[in-house]
């Protein structure tokens, strides 16, 4: 009796507030892309809830993605080769974002590109839209560099965000692959180019062979891995990035439960998205922020500030 009249108090107490690149959210929790149908979501939990709402990466014009097999288990996690398929930004426009716009959160665009000029034809028409704030994927395979992604070396990062900083007013976040040895560096330089956030991490490269039919998993060959297989990982990178730059930092990769946020809030995340998590559970991002509270509950905490500065390096 008594335990539970002191939840209840603890619970009006607890500030989950956020405010990442002027944008101020309710929670710190959102989607991660490519994992979540706004549509499909919907019917299991009131988008309402969620701190923001981040959609599939969306390009210029159609994509029709990769041939299939393009998804495999692994243990831990998953690989996917789903190649950024979307029906291209018209459609995004006419059909995603008035769907999502019913409910009061936050909307995040995905933005994919093979050149600059993609990336900058997607921004541009997203500009007189009601997205919030726009992710950059830069993990995309820059065609004109023969298809090395445009996230693996700092200079091209840095051409990315500077062309994307340049075209809009909306807060432009850079999403970044860990697919790279200097994951510090590639912050840096989108940072010094007018990134107003980081979000990290995307997937890392892998692959499968069927032992069985002496080929690979997926018709790709290779896909990303993703899951709590690649978290430390994903971790190791926050805090990495966290002590170079001073803009905010939106962790993912393998958030399974409340604690898990913990841990990138203080690696040095101020937000955090949940990806293949809430492909095995369509309600995981609300299930995950109800343990969040549990969690600032059993340890005392009553804001996100204080669970970061709770962490001494
Ligand atoms: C099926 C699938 C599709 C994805 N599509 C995108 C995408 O369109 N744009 C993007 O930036 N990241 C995409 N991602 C990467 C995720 O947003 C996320 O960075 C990654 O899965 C790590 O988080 P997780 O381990 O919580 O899933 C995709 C991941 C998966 C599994």
């Amino acid at each position: 009796m008594q335990d539970s009249t002191l939840k209840q108090s603890d619970t009006e107490n607890l500030n989950l507030n956020v405010t990442i690149a002027g944008v101020k959210w309710k929670n710190p929790i959102t989607t991660a892309s490519g994992t979540f149908s706004a549509k499909e979501s919907s019917a299991f939990y009131d988008l309402s809830k969620l701190g923001a709402v981040t959609t599939k990466g969306v390009s210029n014009v159609p994509w029709t993605g990769n041939p299939t097999p393009r998804i495999a288990e692994t243990y831990g996690g998953m690989l996917n080769a789903v190649g950024l398929q979307n029906p291209g930004v018209e459609s995004f426009i006419t059909e995603e974002i008035p769907y999502i716009r019913q409910y009061e959160t936050n909307l995040i665009a995905n933005v994919a590109g093979h050149t600059l000029e993609e990336y900058c034809h997607t921004v541009k028409r997203l500009e007189d839209t009601d997205v919030d704030m726009l992710e950059i994927n830069i993990s995309c395979p820059n065609v004109k560099e023969g298809g090395i992604g445009f996230g693996t070396n700092a200079k091209m990062a840095a051409e990315v965000t500077k062309k994307v900083r340049g075209i809009t007013k909306k807060p432009v976040i850079i999403k970044l692959t860990p697919n790279v040895t200097n994951i510090s560096e590639i912050a840096k330089a989108v940072e010094a180019e007018g990134a107003d956030a980081i979000s990290l991490i995307n997937t890392l490269l892998g692959m499968r062979i069927d032992v069985r039919r002496a080929k690979t998993v997926l018709a790709n060959r290779t896909g990303g891995l993703s899951g709590p297989a690649i978290k430390p990982i994903a971790i190791r990178m926050v805090y990495e990035v966290r002590k170079v730059v001073s803009i905010p930092i939106i962790g993912l990769g393998g958030i399974m439960n409340g604690e898990d946020v913990a841990e990138f809030l203080m690696a040095g995340a101020n937000a955090v998205a949940i990806g293949t998590a809430a492909l095995i559970r369509p309600t995981a991002p609300i299930e995950i922020l109800e343990e969040l509270k549990n969690y600032m509950r059993e340890m005392g905490y009553h804001s996100i500030k204080e669970i970061q500065n709770a962490f001494c390096d």
